[in-house]
């Protein structure tokens, strides 16, 4: 139908006859002339209807917003004094002789034409009207760029892109699955994969070497901004390659996506340990463009009249830190206030600080409310082993390690939020030497990354204290937020028994949920790690958005619900009956 994009067009078509298919993003009637803002995938152009041409002119009168037209016309320079250099086509306009309405439309829900606020929830219902904005359709566009540079990255470097099941068993990865009733296999059951960690890695003993896929993986967990219960993973896995190697492809990827992308160089990304990132950070995904510290201060605290500083620092489980924040002495009593209910969601029951209003006057040039429970001496050594200035304010945390790790880290992140020392560009890291288990409030041990993963210990030393086991995985971590992770992997049934053996999963709950995983190990399964990275995140990054659903198409609400098809819906009673599924009264928990 269309010769020419609208977006397209430019002084070089000027006396080129041309047919456009578009929107109508706006009307204007301008004294005897209508203007027409006709608007495709590409962009905007600008048609012309004056009552010469009475045919088209009369139908120009009768379109509204969002009418779907064909435009046949002429390309003309604009006059001069109404040339829009704001717009790509703003020198051009096109002198329209034919009109055709292909559809009509309702009055849209959401105006495009200039822009206003609407809630989520009708941009979400109406999508299809959401997506014709251009930052929106500019994001998909994006999407599909950076998925072409990854998979020529990948299709370059031998990996093969291989599909895996989506009705599957369960893939363990720490969330509740989503699960589909077999019809054929009464009361039995399908899981959606939460990702394809099993079948990736059953395609190392298949001999396939490398192996890639854009998959998407499902997850029943609680969302927030940067999760979806339904999401889409770079997923790769390699045999033969030791931790550094699959790290520096995966650096290289990242850093060529980055480069054809947006045209960023990365530099190299600096390798963390888990212990250095907590200890310093608070957090296994720091934000390293945020030039803060916590540091820990329990030697100085341990015989300090304050009892809320002195408990902890005696205390093995517990952490004392500190945080100096330059140009902090500045923030007002409100805001302190308000940073003390935050970190009180993560438990914290307070968040005690120092102002060095004046560092040169001493005591007296400090402004704080914990001072009169601390000698003179202790106050000194604190201000220099912090290296404090005029200007600061010192923050503290004190308590049990998790309390004081979460709480002060999040707090590094909001008071550079608040005080605007985030630096812009990008941080990317490698977070390195993971523990292996992680102990839940009952004493179980359970797997920090997943139970493929593999450690970096023998059989035995892994039996006598697995507590202390460190694993082979890797995180990647950008700007705050983990980009990916992954770890070489269990290929040894013997290990793979022992893992899940601390898990508590015995023989024979592994043999009914793996069995087929330590069956490929035992015949003859090469060495092998991978990594996944969430697609989606990574999108989220680049085109920096402030959710994860504004870089997918059709995304879930918080919620996990669809608002635009409505799912999930009901089903038919005769549908049901043929799964031998019968509904009760929902649980009240
Ligand atoms: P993991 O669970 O760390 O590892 O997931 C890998 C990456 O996927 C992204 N991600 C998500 N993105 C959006 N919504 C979610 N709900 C969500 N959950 C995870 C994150 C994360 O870093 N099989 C292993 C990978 C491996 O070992 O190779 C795995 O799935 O960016
Ligand atoms: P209090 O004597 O309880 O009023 O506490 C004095 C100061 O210490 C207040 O500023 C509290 O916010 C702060 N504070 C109390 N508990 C903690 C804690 N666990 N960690 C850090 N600061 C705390």
């Amino acid at each position: 139908m269309r010769s020419h994009f609208c977006g397209e067009l430019n002084e070089s078509n000027v006396d080129e006859d041309v047919t456009l298919c578009g929107w109508v993003h706006r009307r204007r009637d301008h004294g005897g002339v209508i203007f027409l803002d006709l608007r495709d995938r590409e962009g905007l152009a600008q048609v012309v209807y004056d009552p010469d041409a009475e045919d088209s002119f009369r139908i120009a009168e009768g379109v509204r917003s969002e009418f779907v037209v064909a435009v046949k016309g002429k390309v003309r320079l604009r006059p001069k004094g109404t040339v829009n250099d704001e717009m790509l086509t703003g020198r051009v306009e096109i002198l329209g002789n034919e009109l055709t309405v292909l559809n009509t439309s309702e009055t849209p829900p959401i105006q495009l034409d200039e822009h206003v606020e609407v809630g989520e929830d009708v941009r979400l219902k109406y999508r299809y009207i959401d997506l014709r904005r251009p930052e929106m359709s500019d994001r998909l566009r994006f999407r599909s760029k950076v998925g072409n540079i990854i998979r020529n990255f990948l299709d370059n470097n031998s990996f093969l892109d291989i599909e895996t099941p989506l009705l599957t068993r369960a893939t363990p990865e720490g969330a509740r699955d989503y699960l589909v009733p077999s019809r054929t296999h009464t009361n039995r059951f399908f899981a959606l994969p939460q990702s394809p960690q099993l079948f990736k890695q059953i395609l190392m003993a298949s001999g396939m070497d490398r192996y890639y896929q854009i998959a998407k993986c499902f997850r029943d967990e609680d969302l927030r901004a940067d999760r979806q219960p339904e999401f889409t993973q770079i997923d790769i896995e390699t045999s033969f390659m030791e931790e550094n190697q699959i790290m520096e492809i995966m650096e290289a990827m990242i850093k060529h996506t980055f480069k054809k992308a947006l045209d960023v160089e990365l530099g190299d990304f600096p390798r963390i340990t888990y212990a250095d990132a907590i200890k310093s950070y608070g957090s296994d995904k720091p934000d390293l463009r945020i030039d803060l510290k916590l540091v820990d201060i329990a030697d100085l605290m341990k015989s300090v009249e304050f009892k809320v500083f002195s408990g902890p620092a005696n205390d093995e489980d517990s952490r004392v830190v500190a945080l100096r924040v330059p140009g902090g002495a500045k923030l007002t009593r409100k805001i302190i206030d308000d940073l003390t209910e935050y970190v009180a969601v993560y438990g914290a029951r307070g968040l005690a600080w120092i102002k060095v209003n004046d560092l040169a006057s001493g005591p007296e040039g400090l402004q704080s409310p914990i001072l009169k429970f601390m000698d003179e001496e202790t106050i000194k050594n604190l201000l220099s082993t912090l290296s404090a200035e005029t200007g600061d304010i010192i923050f503290f945390g004190a308590d049990k390690l998790k309390i004081v790790n979460e709480a002060m880290g999040a707090l590094r992140i909001k008071v550079a939020e608040e005080l605007d020392i985030v630096a812009s560009g990008w941080k990317p890291a490698w977070i390195v030497d993971f523990p292996m288990f992680d102990m839940t409030s009952d004493g179980q041990l359970t797997s920090l990354h997943h139970p493929f993963t593999a450690p970096s210990l023998s059989v035995k030393e892994l039996k006598e204290d697995p507590t202390k086991a460190l694993s082979r995985a890797y995180d990647m971590v950008l700007n705050g937020t983990e980009l990916g992770g992954g770890s070489i992997r269990i290929h040894d049934a013997v290990m793979q028994r022992a893992v899940f053996e601390v898990l508590g999963i015995d023989d024979d709950e592994a043999r009914e949920k793996f069995g087929f995983l330590l069956d490929a190990l035992s015949y003859g399964c090469p060495p092998h790690g991978g990594i996944a990275f969430g697609f989606d995140r990574l999108i989220m990054l680049m085109t920096n958005s402030n959710s994860i659903r504004d870089v997918i198409a059709f995304p879930k609400t918080q919620s996990a619900s669809c608002p635009l098809t409505e799912a999930p819906g009901d089903v038919s009673s005769r549908q049901l009956r043929e799964l031998s599924i019968r509904l009760r009264e929902p649980n009240p928990n």
